[in-house]
């Protein structure tokens, strides 16, 4: 039984982007298998990406077109990816990992599967705290952990900061996603750092005291909830709603996010996705090559304008973030939330956080 994964060759031909991306596979039940490849004729780099994005198709393809160097790309959710490459140790075809999350960065990087790389563009491109201090990952995108209130329920104007959510006058009104979603697992570290381990366990009980309803398992339900009233005020990442507001994922939703006022509390929380170059890579020069395109003023908007995320300077040329506003990032970097992550969690637990 091979273990070994099979990768999708991008560009793909002008004009037949969406049928041949919906043939993206998952990383189980692959064929064929990459021993039964052809052998490369071109420069490549193969990526191992955890975003679920169809649109970051797209920037691989602008950057074989600048560079000739052909993207093998191979998507699938962070937990797979990572156990994959695991398993595949020296032997791994990766030659850039992508990762959605501070703390999977973090973690990625302290079991070892990234190498550092010395780059003069990525440090300048990249801002500091958006990135690893060992250069081992680097920040692709910024996402903010916003909150979505239906203002029917809840003044969005009583709104500032995290710590509001917990206020009494919220009993019955909060919507939260489950301990287990590592967007919430960062914040907690967040708040932890910034707030104190006690502050945060107070700030975590009064906001499961103000459940309107179980945890949700996705922040669209989430955002869907708020939406219909069913809950006040509820904590997403930001892209979620303004997808929905794009009409990308349906008329319903598109309706539903109109009655959703998405508030960023003042500071905001910033997450990043973020790529490094594996530690087995067999084409380095060409991995560092494509995350410095990827950071690149140029292609600076590329992921985010997409998926709705922010870029890594800068609010994103899109009306529908616009819409949102500005926001204020906290001073936290992402490599401080990542190794926060496991006090985060037993601290969520201890707390009620389902
Ligand atoms: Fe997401």
């Amino acid at each position: 039984m091979s273990t070994r994964p099979s990768f999708h060759s991008l560009p793909i031909p002008h004009g037949r982007s969406a049928a041949l991306l919906a043939l993206i596979p998952s990383l189980t039940g692959l064929v064929p298998a990459l021993a039964s490849l052809p052998p490369a004729q071109a420069k490549e780099v193969r990526v191992y990406s955890g975003r679920h994005y169809s649109s970051d198709a797209a920037l691989f393809q602008q950057f074989t077109k600048a560079t000739g160097i052909q993207v093998r790309l191979l998507e699938s959710n962070d937990s797979t990816i990572i156990e994959r490459l695991r398993n595949e140790g020296q032997n791994s075809s990766a030659d850039v990992l992508v990762l959605v999350d501070a703390a999977k960065l973090a973690n990625a990087a302290a079991d070892g599967m990234f190498q550092p790389v010395g780059s003069a563009a990525l440090m300048r491109d990249v801002p500091l705290d958006l990135r690893d201090p060992k250069g081992r990952w680097f920040g692709l995108t910024r996402r903010v952990r916003a909150f979505a209130v239906n203002p029917a329920v809840v003044n969005p104007a009583s709104l500032k900061t995290y710590a509001d959510l917990a206020k009494p006058a919220l009993k019955g009104k909060v919507c939260l996603r489950n301990r287990n979603n590592v967007y919430n697992q960062s914040l907690v570290a967040d708040q932890m750092i910034l707030r104190g381990d006690r502050a945060a366990a107070t700030w975590i009980k009064g906001m499961v005291a103000n459940l309107a309803q179980p945890v949700f398992t996705s922040d669209v339900a989430l955002a869907r909830a708020v939406a219909q009233g069913r809950c006040g005020v509820g904590l997403v990442n930001s892209y979620y709603v303004a997808r929905m507001l794009s009409g990308q994922s349906g008329a319903a939703d598109k309706a539903l996010a109109a009655k959703i006022r998405i508030v960023y509390p003042n500071p905001a929380h910033i997450n990043v996705s973020g790529a490094g170059v594996t530690r087995y890579a067999k084409n380095k020069p060409e991995a560092i090559q494509l995350i410095e395109f990827l950071t690149s003023p140029t292609a600076a908007e590329g992921f985010a304008k997409g998926s709705f995320e922010y870029p890594l300077k800068g609010y994103g040329n899109n009306p529908i973030l616009q819409r949102f506003g500005s926001f204020k990032p906290d001073r936290l970097s992402a490599a401080q939330l990542g190794a926060q992550n496991k006090a985060a969690v037993a601290l969520m637990a201890t707390n009620g956080w389902k």
